[in-house]
């Protein structure tokens, strides 16, 4: 009897201590492991709350394309979760580049219009496309290019997850055109011609 409350009361005190959530401290320094817990007297519902993925997000931009993120900077519940999600809107000839999320695996929910998206594979280049209806799901394993593009001649949305707080991104045309790596080493890197190179650099902001 004695030993079976005593294990009752272990599993009771293990349940009370263990964080069942850790809202992010935004002020303090994040880390690779999330951020600081905010104290739990001063969480309430709303920071398990993100408001803003029904708002189209604005595509008059050069890739006519809208991410509308709801990361841990954005919702800082999900500090510590495992998890976060963005709003994805394509115009009419709308793109979203080429690029990856070093951090997460992504699943994408077409929420309207149509929207061919692929991947490609890391092991054998393989490339994985499928063109999505409303409705649709797909998923985009964790650091792998890949792409998504407006199919149909009216307004896209999707509402995608990952499985990170913080799944990064870092588009390819703009790691090689938008900064200052010079077009020689542009050149020599990608195989691409000086001319082509100076172009996407004017397109895109870069210099050198
Ligand atoms: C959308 O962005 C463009 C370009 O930055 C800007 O001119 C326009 O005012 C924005 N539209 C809205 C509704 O915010």
């Amino acid at each position: 009897m004695l030993h079976i409350l005593f294990i009752f009361a272990l599993l009771f005190s293990s349940s009370v201590d263990a964080a069942d959530f850790c809202v992010a401290k935004l002020k303090g320094a994040g880390s690779p492991s999330g951020y600081a817990c905010r104290p739990p007297t001063k969480v309430t519902a709303d920071d398990f709350v993100f408001s803003g993925l029904g708002v189209a997000g604005n595509t008059s931009n050069i890739i006519s394309a809208a991410v509308t993120p709801a990361f841990v900077q954005q919702f800082p519940g999900t500090n510590g979760l495992g998890i976060s999600a963005a709003r994805l809107d394509l115009a009419p000839g709308g793109v979203v580049p080429m690029h990856t999320h070093p951090a997460a695996t992504e699943l994408l929910c077409v929420t309207a219009g149509k929207i061919q998206a692929g991947f490609i594979s890391s092991s054998a280049n393989q490339v994985y496309v499928k063109t999505l209806n409303t409705g649709d799901v797909m998923l985009f394993p964790q650091g792998l290019l890949h792409f998504q593009i407006n199919a149909g001649g009216k307004p896209a949305a999707a509402i995608v997850s990952f499985n990170s707080p913080e799944p990064g991104l870092q588009i390819t045309d703009f790691a090689l055109f938008a900064n200052d790596l010079p077009t020689d080493l542009v050149v020599k890197t990608t195989f691409l011609d000086a001319a082509t190179v100076k172009k996407l650099k004017g397109v895109l902001g870069g210099t050198g």
